[in-house]
């Protein structure tokens, strides 16, 4: 009878999926409102329901009846399964890689000689965090209490700063210098015990040696003779979180804001508090907490003594909190006529806001700033810089020691797509090279990872190469906005590992964007990392289990750019399912192969996502791209595709790339196949390096995308018993969706490019 109630309660579960899958809007901001009486995917059609309403509604109803058809698959077969383990997937959503999930006995024995306390050296709200959470893992992990005791007597895990550690062990030296945030974890004889010992310089740095020391254990890894330090890559490693103050969230496909509710910071900020444990566990040691289209009320006095209360959840985690501002703030909410950068009264406004917030808040990390971009206020208004408003904000965070990030996500929306020279591309490095050197040592241009838009595949940014004497962060999206929603498996390590470890020939000399961002081969002091995150009230944050890997990848490489691929996804899947070798092997074949087959079935030979870009970012929608202002254009006509980027016959758009990078891209012959129709107009029978012909390409890739998803339903059963039911009931519902979702693509992008160029497929599977 239990078990029958628990079946019962899980196909309402599924069913409960499946409808959250299928009918959640996507995401909260839309160029025109999404028609209530279609799906998603009729909706894309909208814009040109005069060519193809009919035909839209035509498709609305296989997609439909596919959905109840997978509504029902999911009822059945949860009805049918019994699962072997506990169903207690919404607990381990919600832990994510935290779990702490318990060892079995053998795996247990290794950690015999793990002391049975902990002793802190000093106390701090951060410090005495980590100790409480060090005795949670290792009672959950092995079942075992760890004391907390004043002093070292006996054996016992020290927690301390490396200047503590000194007074009592002057000899004892890391065996590498250990910057900020940086750890060491070693055995040494402290009072003549022998004592495991978690050193930093600095607090937050013991609270990540501890966390490193619990992962070990969680994977079961040894710690008998370790001796490990650690520092991370670059001091940024920040989250932007784009939360609006009414609590939907832009490009959030997570439920609701973990900070604000209709208006207001939410009373309870429990979600706000474990996120920051989250965030620190993986290295994260800053949040952005509101959108970059920013509210100017946030900077009201009444606001920043809510906001006060996020910051004080976020301190024992060592995640500082920063602030998406307005630049017209001065105007809009502080009473002047004017927000002109170079006014005094604007200077002077905000360097009293800073010290008012300041007050609420000492350890603020700084602000954000979103100007002159997609409609928002900026410098233009006055006829000044980027680095003049940079400068303005920058001036009145330094006495605090707060830094601002200039996003340089700069661009014209309203361009002409008529004219063939012009080019979005080229608006980052327009708009900021010429002010390098400008901005103050306390301002960091943050610059999204290509020239475009989180496209599933865009060449480097040439900006992280053309700036040597600014700060530079690099801006990723953990949120799949373009990339699937989270309903699509679409794991984005291996994507952000090629940007990362690219290499920019500065000078004619080695410059990965790594190397640049962090400040390595200009010398600059501060720089980093900035990922998109947009978690949500869901359980599971992301909305989904799987996509949890990017937000846990992004900090893994913030912390450590050189960790693989394969390591991290070992790690996380470790840590969020447990240690079972099929799962093991299985999860990380289907996150390792996944951005790949999502580029396959949806935007070819980087021509973009070919996705609906002035809707819902989600379905397929080629024709949105063209004949608008929004510069996403790919150029498709009936003789070929592409942009024309080249400094020969295009945009020039490639002269702004180092001349060894540049040659490579602006030469038809040398260019990578996969970012072709980035750099190339080419007809649809142009050969490619791999011997088919473009059009060919976009046919074959479509349907083995649109295959490999199907088979990742096939996959992912292998794992059915091994991971709790909830999860595995999940997982399944989604890569179901996805399969259908993925054959949709096929056909969409399959018959407009049909259509389009007239070229038949050779292998005869598209038909009109
Ligand atoms: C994209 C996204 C917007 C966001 C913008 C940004 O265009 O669709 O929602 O505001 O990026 O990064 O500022």
């Amino acid at each position: 009878m239990v078990d029958h109630v628990r079946r019962v309660g899980s196909s309402l579960w599924a069913l409960r999926v499946c409808a959250r899958t299928l009918c959640r809007p996507h995401g909260t901001r839309c160029n025109f409102p999404l028609h209530p009486g279609l799906t998603p995917w009729a909706n894309t059609f909208r814009p040109f329901r005069g060519l193809l309403l009919s035909k839209a509604l035509h498709l609305d109803r296989i997609a439909r009846n596919t959905w109840v058809l997978l509504v029902s698959v999911n009822l059945l077969s949860s009805v049918f399964v019994s699962y072997g383990l506990a169903q207690t997937g919404a607990t381990l959503d919600r832990e994510a890689w935290l779990r702490y999930a318990a060892v079995d006995a053998k795996a247990a024995r290794a950690y015999e000689k793990l002391p049975s306390s902990s002793v802190l050296l000093s106390r701090s709200a951060v410090l005495e965090n980590a100790q409480r959470e060090l005795a949670g893992g290792i009672e959950k992990l092995l079942g075992r209490k760890l004391n907390s005791t004043e002093n070292i007597k006996g054996s016992a895990i020290v927690l301390a700063t490396l200047h503590d550690l000194h007074s009592i062990a002057p000899s004892l030296r890391p065996p590498i210098a250990l910057a900020t945030d940086g750890y060491w974890i070693t055995w040494a004889r402290l009072h003549d015990s022998e004592c495991l010992v978690v050193a930093a310089p600095n607090d937050r740095g013991v609270l990540y040696g501890m966390f490193a020391l619990l992962s070990k254990v969680a994977r079961g890894e040894s710690i008998a003779g370790v001796n490990e330090a650690q520092n991370p890559y670059a001091p940024i490693r920040w989250v932007n979180q784009w939360d609006n103050l009414d609590g939907r969230i832009e490009r959030g496909y997570g439920g609701p804001s973990i900070f604000f509710e209709d208006g207001k910071v939410r009373s309870d900020l429990t979600r706000a508090g474990d996120y920051a444990r989250l965030l620190a566990s993986i290295g994260i040691n800053g949040c952005t907490i509101n959108n970059v289209n920013a509210a100017p009320g946030i900077l009201e006095p009444s606001f920043i003594v809510q906001v006060k209360r996020i910051a004080d959840v976020f301190r024992p985690w060592g995640v500082q909190l920063s602030i998406s501002v307005d630049l017209s703030s001065p105007k809009v909410v502080g009473g002047l006529d004017t927000f002109d950068p170079l006014d005094p009264r604007v200077g002077d406004w905000w360097r009293k806001k800073a010290d008012a917030i300041y007050e609420q808040i000492p350890d603020l990390g700084g602000f954000v700033v979103k100007a002159d971009s997609e409609g928002r206020s900026g410098p233009s208004a006055y006829g000044r810089t980027h680095a003049d408003a940079a400068n303005v904000i920058a001036r009145a965070l330094k006495p605090h020691g707060g830094v601002v990030f200039y996003r340089a996500f700069v661009y014209n929306h309203h361009l002409d797509w008529r004219d063939l020279k012009n080019d979005r591309a080229r608006a980052a490095y327009d708009n900021f090279h010429p002010l390098d050197g400008k901005f103050d040592d306390n301002a960091i241009v943050q610059i999204k990872n290509g020239p475009i838009d989180f496209q599933v595949r865009e060449p480097v940014s040439p900006l992280f190469a053309g700036l040597r004497n600014t700060n530079e962060a690099i801006e990723l999206q953990i949120t799949q906005e373009y990339t699937g929603q989270q309903k699509h498996l679409c794991f984005l390590v291996p994507m952000w590992k090629e940007v990362l470890d690219f290499d920019m020939r500065v000078d004619g000399t080695p410059a990965r964007v790594k190397n640049l961002l962090s400040g390595r081969i200009f010398r600059r002091p501060i720089g980093g990392f900035a990922g998109v995150a947009n978690v949500g009230m869901d359980t599971n944050w992301l909305g989904s289990p799987m996509a949890m890997a990017n937000l846990y990848g992004f900090g893994r490489l913030a912390w450590n750019p050189d960790l693989s691929s394969e390591a991290i996804v070992d790690e996380w899947t470790r840590l969020t399912f447990g240690s079972d070798p099929a799962v093991v092997k299985t999860v990380a074949d289907l996150q390792l192969r996944s951005w790949h087959v999502y580029e396959n079935y949806t935007g070819p030979l980087g021509a973009g996502t070919l996705t609906n870009i002035t809707g819902n970012h989600y379905d397929p929608g080629p024709e949105s791209s063209e004949g608008n202002g929004w510069g996403q254009w790919h150029r498709a006509d009936h003789q070929g595709i592409g942009m024309d980027r080249t400094v020969a016959t295009g945009t020039g758009y490639i002269g702004q790339y180092p001349p060894e990078v540049g040659k490579l891209y602006e030469s038809l012959a040398a260019c990578p196949d996969n970012l072709l129709l980035f750099f190339h107009h080419v007809p649809y029978t142009y050969v490619l390096h791999s011997g088919k012909t473009v059009i060919q390409h976009v046919y074959d890739s479509h349907y083995e995308g649109a295959e490999e998803a199907q088979g990742f339903v096939t996959e992912w059963k292998n794992v059915e018993g091994h991971v709790d039911g909830e999860r595995y009931q999940d997982v399944l519902s989604r890569f179901e969706f996805q399969a259908a979702e993925a054959i949709k693509w096929r056909d969409v992008i399959c018959k407009w490019i049909y259509q389009l160029s007239g070229i038949p497929d050779n292998k005869g599977r598209v038909t009109q």
